[in-house]
This record gives structure tokens, sequence and C-alpha cells, in this order.
């Protein structure tokens, strides 16, 4: 059962469990391989995910199920007979702040229990979804995957030791594994609420309200956006391709943006030009410069994103505007608070 092309036929009658399914990359990544004609079974506990994220998923190529990770037969089960597992179910970077214990017990214990079931269970092929938190901030730019890896968070340092459990069982035992380090994805299904909410949606629907933008910081500080579109094609190429076997591959979109400009992208894409911004205290472990280097995603699997930041803010405006929901009862979700001891 070893996956062998990253074409889209091959896909075809493909059995894939997608761990974290429900969540705001997962339910794209489960999507994307439903349209290809993969059978798909997502897991998630449902923590952060959603099932309204999954609910245009119907038909007998797709099953959800309401499970942990961390629940060993349970997991047995899920995962006896397939050819791939993409693991994405994570707990986030500031859950890690308030919680570091739990967080490095789901991201990065949980990851080498699962690598552990898969080769057990003779899965094809095992995919981790890490994050470029695992290089902390840029020290050069753009950041290759042999830029330092420096976490600043203890969720960026489980994600180097879910990533690194995973490339140690391509080498010992011949797994075959890939890693992906997406770096910060945005897009419709994206988190506003609490400690999981990420700057775009929070910019956007404060904008739509008439609130001020809260910026952490002088706003300086850079990151490289990717439509969640791209990201989740990115890891399916990836996961799919025979060049990828015991690979560290980065996915962004190769372009860095300040918060400071990020904020007046929002106002013009809103239409609201006299947007006030408000600047806050430096948010703790919070990485200064980001910028993804896609080379290697481009010549393994042709990478490249295709939606730029300006029309994947607008595509989740028309996404925000779409639902059955007062934006203001999204905006009361939404959370102005510094993480620091915080839940
Ligand atoms: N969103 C980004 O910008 C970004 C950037 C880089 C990397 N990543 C990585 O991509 C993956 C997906 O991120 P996301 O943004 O979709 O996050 P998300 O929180 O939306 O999705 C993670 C999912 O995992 C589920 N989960 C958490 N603990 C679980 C457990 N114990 N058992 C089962 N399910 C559990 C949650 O309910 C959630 O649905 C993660 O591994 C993350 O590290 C995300």
């Amino acid at each position: 059962m070893r996956i062998t092309s990253a074409t889209g036929a091959s896909l075809r009658g493909l059995n894939v469990v997608v761990t974290g399914g429900a969540g705001f990359i997962g339910n794209e990544v489960c999507r994307q391989l439903v349209s290809a004609g993969a059978n798909v079974t997502a897991i998630d506990n449902l923590v952060n995910g959603k099932m309204d994220n999954l609910a245009d998923l119907r038909g007998s190529a797709f099953s959800f199920h309401q499970a942990d990770i961390r629940d060993v037969d349970r997991m047995s089960e899920l995962l006896r007979s397939r050819d791939l597992v993409l693991h994405l179910a994570c707990l986030g970077v500031r859950h890690s702040i308030h919680a570091p214990i739990e967080n490095h017990d789901v991201n990065a214990t949980a990851t080498l229990r699962l690598l552990e079931l898969a080769r057990g269970n003779e899965v094809g092929r095992f995919v981790y979804v890490s994050s470029s938190e695992v290089y902390g901030t840029a020290q050069t730019a753009p950041m290759s995957e042999q830029h330092p890896l420096w976490p600043m968070t203890v969720y960026g340092a489980a994600k180097l030791a879910g990533e690194r459990y995973t490339d140690a069982y391509w080498r010992t035992y011949r797994y075959p594994t890939t890693v992906v380090r997406p770096f910060n994805a945005f897009g419709p299904r994206s988190h506003h609420e609490c400690d999981s909410g990420e700057v775009i949606p929070k910019f956007l629907l404060r904008a739509l309200c008439g609130s001020p933008l809260l910026v952490h910081g002088d706003g300086r500080q850079t990151r490289d956006f990717t439509f969640v579109a791209d990201t989740a094609a990115g890891i399916i190429a990836c996961a799919t391709s025979p060049h990828t076997l015991g690979e560290t591959i980065n996915l962004g979109s190769g372009r860095e943006i300040s918060i400071n400009d990020l904020a007046n992208a929002v106002a013009a894409v809103v239409g609201s030009g006299d947007l006030s911004i408000e600047h806050g205290p430096d948010r703790p472990g919070d990485v200064r410069r980001l910028l993804a280097d896609v080379s290697k995603a481009r010549t393994l699997v042709g990478f490249q994103a295709q939606v730029g930041i300006e029309e994947g803010m607008r595509r989740l405006l028309n996404w925000y505007r779409s639902l059955d929901v007062p934006l203001t009862t999204l905006l009361a979700q939404e959370r102005p608070v510094n993480w620091v001891g915080s839940r």
C-alpha cells in the first residue's frame, strides 16, 4: 500500500485518514481529497474543530469520527487498512502558553504514538503537518528548510518534536513519512475566537464591525500568509508524491507582510478608510519575522501559492457575509487579550 504518484488520478480510491479533520486546514484537506476521489476518514475530538466545517462533506467517500488522538485503542481501530495518514490534529500556540504540558502531550507524545500505530497497522504512509513555528524568528530570510530550528514557544518545540519523531521513523525503520511545514494560513473557516483566534479573521471582523484593530507590539513583525486552499493543496501534493519520502518541506507564499501593512490592507479590502489601530504590549513568544523559501516544494511537487493576500481576504470577507450569523455575534467571540496565563 504505497502512494506512488502526486497526480489527481492516484488519489481515486485511496483510503486516507485526516486527524484534525474538523479544524481550519483539516476540513479543506478533506474537501480537496474527496473531490479528487479519495475515501476520507476525518478524526477530531472537536475541542477546537467544528462540525459546521464539514457540513457540505457527505456521501460514502467521507466519514467523521469524534475521537481523541490520545485514545490508542480507538486510533488503532481507525488506522487499520488505510493507505495514508495526514496528521493535522494539534493544540495551538496560544494554548501552549497557558497549558504547556497538555500541548506537548497532544502535539508531540500523541504523534509518536500515532506513528507507532501507523507502522504497526501497515498504513502506507504517514505525513506530519508541522509548522513554521519550529524555526523561531528568521535569522536569515527567506527561510529554507536548512534554517536553524529555534522555536520560541512550547507549541513550536512540541511541533519540532513531532516532526523529528516522524523523520526518525523514516531513518530508523524506513517507514514512509513526510513532514510539511506550513507558514501562517488564512481563509474561510479560520479561527477568530478565543485563544485559537488568528490575526486576519480578527482584523477583518473588527474592521467590518467598526472596532479598532488591535496590534500586539509595534506591528513591524512580519508573516508569510498562505490562502488555506493553497496550503491544503500543498499538503496533499507533498503527501502523495514519491519525491517527498523522508523529506521536510516548507509551504508558504514566499511573500511577507508586516502586521501594520496587513492592517492597512484589511482597511482597503473592507473599504474603510478611517479604521483606528490600537497598539498593545508584545505577545509572549511572538516570532518577529517569518518568510518562507518555497523552492523545495516548487521543485519536488510544483507547489506555488495561487491566491494572494488581498484576494484571499476578499474571499474570507464574502464567506463571512454568506453566513447566517450576525458579524457582531462572531466579534463577541473574539478576545482582545495578550495570552499571558489566559485560557
Ligand atoms: N493555521 C495555521 O496558520 C497553521 C500554520 C502552520 C501549521 N499549522 C498546522 O496545521 C495543522 C492544522 O492547524 P489548524 O490551523 O487547522 O488548527 P485547528 O485547531 O483548526 O485544527 C486542529 C484540530 O485538531 C483537533 N484536536 C486537537 N486536539 C485533539 C485531540 N487530542 N484529538 C483529536 N483532535 C484534536 C481540534 O479540535 C482541531 O479541529 C496543525 O498541525 C498546525 O500545527 C497551522
